[in-house]
């Protein structure tokens, strides 16, 4: 029997990977301060995101996801949420114009700072304190204070967040976005090549724009490409942060994480039972559910009855990350299960999680020919097995850093120090995360499904 959902159901169950706060009076008051602020996304947002998903699941649009593995407190500029936001847009562009459809386009951004680690502490020249979880929760210094978990850090959390959002929408709305400037989105980017083959590419899109404006074609549809739709997503970990900002939909009743658009539950997360799962059935927003080697299709046929009940088509999406070599072992029983049980999802491929090494020189690295490796595996087992290969996630930013080694600008072990810049994870920088783009559309462009009839890039 599934007890009634509440926003604080969650409390009475089984939870991993949260923090220990020492000050209970603290985050309560925290709690209660932020269960009073406005979301930061509106239940309208959040139906329009689930009905975007459910063309993905019904493979007539394609889903982008990236951003940050953890965003930082210290790294919050208007330059860096640009850039991220450029490369995104420039990968949709390409995959858009290259797939023949649309491409739903959500950022890992705006919330996306809580993580889960492998261990709880962290030893240091033999000092031991706790490991750090991500900004919202405590500091990356390592010391006994910033290592606290302080809960003040979530009302900066929402601080950000809040801010993050308000350009984002400034950008998507007001003018940066619109289609017709595709080629200053170059500016400030690398010359490396993939920039030129991006300078190309949009040289070929602005002729058949004007093709278009010349001949009076859809004018109104022309207009409408001067704005795009971006949603946000982060991993729902920090459930008191959750909760405080759920609300109800005064339209449907229903509650609406207003955190974020879209949340997902993290591979070490996802216990049917457990905590996240709790809170995140209870919620509208669209759910991504990963799937790493360690799922059963038994376990993941129990988490879509549990999360999406009624079979909604865009609630959930199955995000993969198996790693390179690994898929085909692990991604065919999920299909034909989830098929089996006629269960309606879209299916991603994160193909950053289950490929990270460490490099000679010491660094958490990933090789950009084993990510693409398991990008081309994941379309190679849908085709087999003629499902609908949905979409990707990447860990990524519109930067130059040098986290990831490989890709057409070649970096090495060595250029590692160079400009490794991440609190977590290692990311594609702006030009790898581009051409990876490329590559996708050449997986794309082989696929014989239909092809969405609709211009729109939304
Ligand atoms: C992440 O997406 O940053 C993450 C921790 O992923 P996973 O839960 O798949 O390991
Ligand atoms: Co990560």
């Amino acid at each position: 029997m599934t007890m009634t959902w509440k926003k604080s159901t969650w409390r009475t169950k089984p939870r991993v990977q949260m923090p220990d706060y020492p000050d209970q009076q603290a985050l309560q008051d925290v709690e209660s301060q932020l269960s009073a602020y406005p979301p930061l996304v509106f239940a309208g947002e959040v139906r329009q995101l689930q009905r975007e998903l459910a063309k993905v699941c019904r493979g007539e649009a394609f889903l982008l996801q990236g951003g940050d593995c953890a965003e930082s407190f210290a790294e919050f500029s208007a330059d860096t949420i640009r850039d991220t936001l450029r490369v995104l847009l420039q990968m949709a562009i390409v995959l858009t114009f290259s797939a023949k459809r649309p491409v739903v386009k959500i950022g890992r951004i705006a919330g996306q700072f809580a993580k889960p680690r492998s261990a709880p502490h962290e030893i240091q020249n033999g000092v031991e304190l706790p490991i750090y979880r991500g900004d919202i929760i405590n500091g990356i210094a390592f010391d006994d204070a910033a290592r606290t978990p302080d809960p003040d850090r979530m009302l900066q959390g929402y601080t950000q967040s809040a801010a993050t959002l308000n350009l984002l929408r400034a950008f998507s709305q007001g003018g940066y976005a619109d289609i017709h400037r595709l080629h200053s989105w170059t500016l400030g980017f690398t010359e490396a090549d993939e920039a030129k083959r991006y300078r190309d590419f949009a040289s070929r899109v602005t002729d058949s724009l004007d093709f278009m404006d010349a001949a009076g074609v859809n004018a109104d549809r022309i207009s409408r490409l001067r704005r795009v739709d971006f949603y946000t997503s982060h991993e729902a970990l920090l459930l008191n942060y959750e909760e405080a900002l759920c609300r109800i939909d005064s339209t449907s009743g229903k509650p609406v994480a207003g955190s974020g658009h879209m949340l997902w539950i993290g591979d070490r997360t996802r216990q049917v039972d457990g905590a996240h799962v709790e809170f995140c059935r209870g919620v509208q927003n669209p759910i991504g559910i990963k799937c790493g080697p360690s799922i059963s299709t038994d376990e993941l046929c129990r988490l879509l009855d549990r999360i999406n009940p009624a079979n909604e088509e865009g609630r959930v999406v199955l995000i993969s990350r198996f790693g390179a070599g690994k898929i085909g072992d692990h991604l065919p029983a999920l299909i034909n299960a989830v098929r089996r049980h006629g269960a309606k999802v879209a299916w991603c491929c994160d193909p950053m999680h289950g490929n990270t090494v460490k490099s000679s020189n010491g660094y958490k690295t990933r090789r950009f020919a084993r990510v693409l490796s398991e990008v081309k595996e994941y379309f190679a087992v849908h085709a087999a097995e003629g499902s609908y290969p949905g979409g990707v996630h990447f860990e990524m930013t519109g930067k130059d850093v040098t986290e990831c080694t490989g890709g057409v600008s070649a970096v090495s072990d060595a250029d590692l120090r160079d400009r490794y810049h991440t609190f977590c994870d290692p990311r594609l920088n702006a030009s790898q995360a581009l051409e990876l783009a490329f590559l996708v559309c050449e997986e794309l462009s082989q696929l014989h499904l239909p092809i969405s009839r609709r211009v729109a890039i939304a």
